[in-house]
């Protein structure tokens, strides 16, 4: 597979490379500049195959064959858990991503790139340093957990994120290093900054990022929305709407490299009050105001960093930005969507999916299909959940495990040259 810098076509890297080098020259992100699409036969048998197989056979044709020889082995140990096609409404069904082991979408990208980064990584220590205003660090820091030759460093704000995030980072132990620094996300974030700028303590630690910005983590999840379809009865799916709540727009940039690939689909944006995207498709004037906090904290972006992706392949493919619809809630109309989902069939969503199923429905054409992703299990947002419902919600055996462990964590002010001291001293580099 060879991508191209989006910045500066001059430099162009394998998967491999890419991987390891996560972003390109000036900050241009990795992007192939042609997707070859299944024959149509093809798309057929693979919809008959299990997750498995079938992520195994588009990773590989996305790949290539001459790189990376340990894919077929990666994806079966990353992929070991379900992501089902539940009905929510009528004509309405969630694709649930969150059935893995930190409940969010992100273990299969994250879970995917740790494995990969474990094969290629040559015999070099690797230290994956990330800053976290809570999921993703959680999912990150179990992915990487027990993997040989990698250790996960992961900095979040003390008292800012949620006792049940805190349990799911801090309490692995092993390769993976916990630290709460007196401050908040921002600093965290600069921290982090300040380490990848630093070129001597860079080499010396084999510094490397987890973040969404990485194509291994984008390529894992273009494999859920076959799966999604392979689910769908045989006659429902040639026209099918997918509805994805977007934040950084990787989720969506991979729905729309499996329709690049040949799936039969369009796709819905669905964006909280901070909506750049939605305005621009109406006025084509990018104008990012400040960002607002809402209840779909993960969706809190007004600069989404996988949007000049999304664009390119838009272009790639010669569709036209027309052809997405989309749709943006307020806090309000968020728990309206999920009180009337939930009065009218008992299904339970959580702010993220409660907007794309909004946006679905605003969107849908008759006879459609409507598919919107479950990108984090409602427990997760458990408080928000069960005052908007008024339910109790039981918590899953994934977070009921984690709750009655110690955490084990260094606690720090956001000073560079402690995080240093600390970094060399506990990995012994
Ligand atoms: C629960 C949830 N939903 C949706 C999103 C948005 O996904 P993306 O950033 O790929 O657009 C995120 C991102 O972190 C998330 O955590």
């Amino acid at each position: 597979m060879q991508l191209f810098n989006l910045k500066d076509h001059t430099e162009s890297a394998s998967f491999t490379k890419a991987v390891l080098q996560g972003i390109g020259r000036g900050q241009g992100l990795f992007f192939p500049d042609r997707i070859e699409p299944f024959a149509e036969k093809e798309i057929e048998d693979l919809l008959a195959l299990p997750l498995v197989p079938r992520s195994q056979r588009i990773l590989r044709h996305l790949i290539g064959g001459d790189e990376l020889s340990e894919l077929e082995d990666i994806v079966a140990d990353a992929f070991n858990f379900p992501a089902p096609l539940v009905k929510a409404e009528e004509d309405c069904w969630c694709l649930q991503l969150f059935r893995g082991p930190t409940l969010a979408f992100k273990d299969f990208g994250a879970r995917f790139l740790a494995r990969v980064l474990g094969a290629v990584r040559n015999g070099r220590h690797l230290t994956i340093l990330t800053a976290t205003s809570g999921d993703t660090g959680a999912a990150v820091a179990g992915a990487f957990h027990g993997q040989q030759g990698i250790d996960v460093v992961v900095m979040y704000p003390k008292g800012k994120i949620t006792p049940l995030q805190e349990k799911l980072i801090a309490t692995l132990g092993g390769n993976v290093h916990a630290i709460e620094v007196d401050s908040n996300f921002d600093q965290c974030q600069d921290l982090v900054k300040r380490a990848f700028d630093d070129q001597d303590f860079r080499e010396r630690i084999g510094l490397n990022s987890a973040n969404s910005i990485n194509i291994a983590r984008l390529l894992a999840q273009v494999t859920y929305y076959f799966e999604a379809v392979a689910q769908l009865p045989v006659e429902r799916r040639g026209s099918v709407l997918f509805s994805v709540p977007c934040g950084n727009f990787g989720d969506i940039t991979a729905g729309l490299i499996a329709k690049a690939l040949g799936l039969k689909c369009r796709f819905a944006i669905a964006c909280n009050v901070n909506d750049t995207v939605p305005r621009y498709l109406k006025s084509g004037k990018w104008d990012p105001h400040p960002t607002v906090q809402t209840l779909s904290n993960a969706m809190d972006i007004s600069r989404p960093n996988n949007w000049p992706r999304t664009e390119a392949l838009v272009r790639m493919e010669g569709w036209s930005l027309d052809d997405f619809a989309c749709g943006s809630l307020t806090d309000d109309e968020t728990e309206q969507s999920m009180r009337e989902v939930y009065a009218k069939t008992g299904y339970i969503t959580e702010p993220h999916a409660a907007i794309a199923l909004a946006v679905l429905k605003a969107s849908k054409k008759p006879g459609e299909a409507g598919i919107f992703l479950g990108t984090a299990h409602p427990a997760k947002f458990r408080g928000d959940v069960e005052r908007i419902l008024g339910t109790r919600l039981p918590l899953p055996m994934a977070l009921q495990q984690v709750i009655g462990r110690e955490c084990e964590k260094h606690e720090m002010k956001p000073d560079y040259e402690a995080l240093k001291d600390y970094v060399l001293k506990t990995l012994r580099l």
